[in-house]
Formats: C-alpha cells, sequence, structure tokens
C-alpha cells in the first residue's frame, strides 16, 4: 500500500482506539465549551495529538490543518486537514455514530481521504484515482436518479443562523419529496455514506475543511460528485457541501436552487 494512505490509516485507527476507550471509559471525559453548542473535550485534543504524532514521525516537513490546534505551516505542497473526533455532540452524549477524518491536499488538490468509525470499526479512504473503499472492498454511489424514494441527509444548524431561512426551505422540500431526511451527527460519515451509497445524496452550509475534505474525496473516488452549491470545487473554502450520485446531484442541485436565495447558490 501507498505509504500515505498506510500512515494515514495508521493515525486513524490509533486515534479512534482512543476514542473508542474514552467512549468505553466516558466518566473521565470532562466537556470544554469553545462556544455556543461548540464542545471539545480531551478526547479530541488526544486523538489529534496521536494522528500529528503519526503523520510527523512519518513525514516531518508535511503541512498540518488541525481542528483543535490549528497550522502548523511547514514548507511542503501536501497539507493534512485533520478533524480528530467529527460528532463531537454524539460522541458526548454517548451516542456511537462518530468518526476520526483525515484529509491530504497536494497543492491544494485533494489527494487522500480516511474516515473510520471506531465504534462499528468501519473504514473508508480514497486516493485519487484509485477508487473508493470500506474495509478494503470497493464501494461506489447509489444508482438512484430521482428524489422520489431516496434517502438524504444534512446536517441542521446549531450555532449560526444567518442562512437558516435558506435551510429549512431545502428541508422542507427533501422531507415533503424524498423518502426520507437523515440528520446523523457526523459531516465525514454523511459523505461516507453516499459513498457507499447508503444515502442518495447529502448537503450542508457552514462546515470547515477539515469537516468534508477526506469525504469529499471518498464520494467522488465512489463515483460521485461533491461540489459547492454552484457545482464547482469550492467547498473547502465555502464550507458549503452537496454531493451525491451524479444524476441525483443535478437533481437535488436543481430542487435546493428553486429554493434558496440565489447569493448562496454562487
Ligand atoms: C460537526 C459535525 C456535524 C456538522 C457540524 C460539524 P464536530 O463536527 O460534522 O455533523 O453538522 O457542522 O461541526 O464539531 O463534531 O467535529
Ligand atoms: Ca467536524
Ligand atoms: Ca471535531
Amino acid at each position: 500500500m501507498d505509504s500515505i494512505l498506510a500512515t494515514a490509516i495508521m493515525a486513524a485507527e490509533l486515534a479512534g482506539t482512543k476514542i473508542k476507550h474514552y467512549f468505553h471509559n466516558f466518566d473521565s471525559v470532562q466537556i470544554e465549551y469553545k462556544g455556543r453548542n461548540d464542545f471539545v473535550s480531551k478526547v479530541d485534543k488526544e486523538a489529534e495529538q496521536i494522528i500529528i504524532d503519526t503523520i510527523l514521525k512519518n513525514f516531518p516537513n508535511h503541512q498540518i490543518n488541525a481542528e483543535e490546534s490549528g497550522i502548523k505551516a511547514n514548507n511542503s505542497d501536501y497539507k493534512w486537514i485533520i478533524d480528530p473526533l467529527d460528532g463531537t455532540t454524539n460522541f458526548l452524549h454517548q451516542f456511537p455514530h462518530f468518526a476520526v477524518s483525515i484529509g491530504l491536499s497536494y497543492k491544494e488538490e485533494l489527494r487522500y481521504g480516511v474516515i473510520y468509525n471506531p465504534i462499528s470499526q468501519e473504514l473508508f479512504y480514497a486516493q485519487k484515482g484509485q477508487g473508493a473503499y470500506l474495509n478494503h472492498q470497493p464501494i461506489q454511489v447509489s444508482q438512484h436518479e430521482t428524489l422520489e424514494n431516496a434517502l438524504v441527509c444534512t446536517g441542521f444548524p446549531y450555532y449560526k443562523f444567518d442562512y437558516l431561512e435558506d435551510y429549512m426551505n431545502g428541508l422542507n422540500l427533501f422531507m415533503q419529496q424524498t423518502a426520507g431526511v437523515r440528520r446523523p451527527g457526523s459531516a465525514a460519515l454523511d459523505l461516507a455514506y453516499v459513498a457507499c451509497g447508503r444515502v442518495e445524496g447529502y448537503w450542508e452550509f457552514n462546515l470547515k475543511p477539515w469537516d468534508i475534505a477526506a469525504g469529499a474525496l471518498i464520494v467522488s473516488e465512489a463515483g460521485g460528485l461533491a461540489t459547492d452549491f454552484a457545482k464547482g470545487e469550492g467547498f473547502l473554502e465555502s464550507g458549503n457541501i452537496l454531493a451525491a450520485n451524479p444524476q441525483f446531484h443535478q437533481n437535488m442541485h436543481q430542487a435546493l436552487s428553486s429554493v434558496t436565495t440565489r447569493e448562496l447558490m454562487v
């Protein structure tokens, strides 16, 4: 296996083991508040340190952009984009749906993505041009094309409500036109679930690069499209993402455009 991918997987599994330990020894976990409805714990911080140590041991010059500790701007075109625990609110409520998410870009192009759920022990990964995998088996997005009978997922706004009305319009539409809408609580796993066809599509506003870098590559390597709301590649900058199989993406985009203010769709 490629040495970068092997390192990313090792880092995700080591961090996942730490997270799982705390999940089963929850009394020792104390919660800190980063902001309203924005929580962090020693679990996030220790998991992140494990990931960074594993990466820098193998690639000491690579750049790091990690949620809890910020940017280490080394002199390299490789940049690791790390969310040590995506789904912290779920974790803190003992709701077993969260993951480690590790992406890597080279000259700003996503090249690798690894997402690991330590509770279900599901490991999703992709390398640019090499396909996407779940526990080492190839995965593909679903083939379902129409909103009718589709299952979609999303993330609700919970601390920044600037576009709440636009969001509610989209939610309203998908609630009425699909078979169901889910809000599982981890953007990384939402994207991984699109990649393996468990849901047809996913949309969310206002995310951070570490929520979606790995998942976006895994979706595209599984035959899907991950774009911003203008169908462009600027989702890491805007934080707005729409991911689905290509035909469903087209239908979802059309539906969202019909109920969303133009300023958000460009
Ligand atoms: C959050 C999760 C959630 C999404 C939020 C993210 P965190 O990440 O991905 O599903 O709706 O916007 O911030 O804070 O648990 O790492
Ligand atoms: Ca996150
Ligand atoms: Ca996180």
